[in-house]
């Protein structure tokens, strides 16, 4: 069964000025074969942002796993690999 890959944004202040504006729309911006596959939705900031632990901004996470500094090639790469998991379910 085809789980859907579930990602969140962070949409607070720091995450979006050190680069999460390039998340706006990613629905539009994801690779064709992925778009039904993934479900968008954003989220107010985590809190990881205050502190060094968990790296930098802009925070995302994909499935629950934390992705730090991300960008639009990461978060694709962390879908696919979550959507190769489902495929062996
Ligand atoms: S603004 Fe994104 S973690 Fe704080």
């Amino acid at each position: 069964m085809n789980k859907m890959v579930e990602v969140s944004i962070c949409y607070g202040t720091l995450c979006f000025v050190m680069g999460g504006a390039a998340f706006e729309m990613m629905g539009d911006k994801l690779p064709d074969d992925l778009k039904d596959k993934v479900a968008i939705k954003g989220m107010n900031c985590p809190g990881y942002c205050n502190t060094q632990e968990q790296g930098r901004p802009p925070f995302v996470m994909v499935n629950q796993k934390l992705i730090a500094g991300a960008n639009l090639n990461k978060v694709i790469e962390f879908i696919r690999k979550e959507v190769d998991h489902g495929t062996n379910q």
